[in-house]
C-alpha cells in the first residue's frame, strides 16, 4: 500500500495526508457507486476524504467509513481524515452549527476533520434548479459565518476550520476578525490556473493551500481535457516514465500544496499516489511555469451570471 506524506496544519493535532480523494462526481454518481470507490479507495491506501454538503457524497462516504470500520480495513473513524464543506445556503450565522450537525448526520461520524467555507456567498434559499434566482444571491458576512464556524470547533464538531474559494481580499476580511486561524484555503489550482498571487499571500498569512481540479476536473460541467491533453505535460510524462496525470499532481505536490483529487477507477487511483518517490527538473518546472494560465471553475457556471457571483469570480 501507497506511503502518504502527511502534513501538520495550524492549530490541528491530526496530520493531514497531504493527497485526499474527492468525491464530487459529475453527473452525480449514485450512492453504491460512490460508496464502492471509497471503499476502493482505503485499500488503495487513501485515508482523506474530501465531500461537500453540496456534492450528495456525504452520506455514501459515512456508509463506506462504516464499511471499512466492519471489514477491518481501518481501526477506526481516526484513522482517517475527512472534509466536508458548508453549503452557501446555510451561512448564515445562526445556520452554521445546524448545518455542520446535518453533514454529521449524513456522514455518521462524531466529528469531521475539517470543515471549510465552500464559497464566499451566501444564498438565502437552498438551490432548487441552477441558474439560481439572482434575488437570493447575497454577499457572504464573513465575520458571522466563521463565528458559527469557530462554534463548531467549540462544540467539538470539527477539529479544524478553514475556507474554500476565498481571495486575497476574502481571507484579509477574514484574518481581520477570527479568533480561530482558518488552517487552509482549498481552490481550483493545476498547471493552467497556478495561483501565484494567491499562494504567496496564503503563504505570507501561515494559511495553508489545497488544490482542487488538480487535473483539470476532466469530463465534468465544470472542467475540461487543458491538464490531461496538454502537450506539454504529456512530453514531460514521456520524458519522466510517468502519466500526465501523475506529473500534473507532482507539480502541485512540489508547490507545497496538498491534493484533493478525484478518481473513481483503481487503477487511475492507484496511480494518482505514485508520485511521491521522484521528482520534476527544474527545466521541467520552468516548462510547467510558462503555461498559459486560465481560471477553470466559476461560481457563475454554477449559480448563474449574476453580478455579485461575476464579481467574485473577478477577484483573484
Ligand atoms: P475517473 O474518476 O474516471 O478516474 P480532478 O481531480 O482535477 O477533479 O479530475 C478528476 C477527473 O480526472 C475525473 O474525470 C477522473 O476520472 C479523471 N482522472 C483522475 N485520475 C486520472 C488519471 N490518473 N488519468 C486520467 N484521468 C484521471
Amino acid at each position: 500500500m501507497a506511503v502518504i506524506p502527511t502534513l501538520k496544519l495550524g492549530g490541528m493535532e491530526k496530520a493531514m495526508p497531504v493527497i485526499g480523494m474527492g468525491t464530487a462526481s459529475f453527473p452525480m454518481a449514485d450512492l453504491e457507486t460512490t460508496k464502492a470507490a471509497v471503499l476502493e479507495a482505503i485499500k488503495a491506501g487513501y485515508r482523506h476524504f474530501d465531500t461537500a454538503f453540496a456534492y450528495g457524497s456525504e452520506a455514501a462516504l459515512g456508509q463506506a467509513v462504516a464499511e471499512a470500520l466492519r471489514l477491518g480495513l481501518i481501526e477506526s473513524r481516526s484513522d482517517l481524515f475527512i472534509t466536508t464543506k458548508l453549503w452557501a445556503s446555510f451561512t448564515d450565522p445562526s445556520q452554521v452549527v445546524p448545518a455542520c450537525k446535518m453533514s454529521l448526520q449524513n456522514l455518521k461520524v462524531e466529528y469531521v476533520d475539517m470543515y471549510l467555507i465552500h464559497w464566499p456567498v451566501r444564498l438565502t434559499e437552498m438551490v432548487r434548479k441552477t441558474p439560481v434566482p439572482i434575488e437570493i444571491v447575497k454577499p457572504l458576512d464573513i465575520k458571522g459565518a466563521w463565528e458559527g464556524m469557530e462554534e463548531c470547533v467549540k462544540l467539538g464538531l470539527t477539529k479544524g476550520i478553514g475556507v474554500s474559494n476565498f481571495s486575497c481580499k476574502n481571507l484579509d476580511h477574514l484574518l481581520s476578525t477570527a479568533k480561530i486561524l482558518p488552517a487552509l484555503n482549498q481552490v481550483e489550482m493545476n498547471p493552467y490556473w497556478q495561483q501565484k498571487k494567491l499562494r504567496e499571500f496564503c503563504k505570507e498569512k501561515g494559511v495553508h493551500v489545497t488544490a482542487y481540479s488538480p487535473l483539470g476536473a476532466n469530463n465534468t460541467k465544470w472542467g475540461d481535457d487543458r491538464i490531461l491533453g496538454n502537450e506539454v505535460l504529456a512530453d514531460i510524462a514521456k520524458a519522466m516514465g510517468k502519466t500526465t496525470a501523475q506529473v500534473a499532481l507532482r507539480w502541485v505536490y512540489e508547490q507545497g500544496v496538498s491534493i484533493a483529487s478525484k478518481s473513481f477507477n483503481k487503477e487511475r487511483m492507484l496511480q494518482n499516489l505514485q508520485i511521491f518517490d521522484w521528482c520534476l527538473s527544474d527545466q521541467h518546472l520552468e516548462k510547467i511555469s510558462q503555461l498559459p494560465q486560465a481560471k477553470g471553475v466559476t461560481l457563475a457556471s454554477i449559480l448563474g451570471p449574476h453580478p455579485l457571483v461575476l464579481e467574485i469570480d473577478a477577484d483573484l
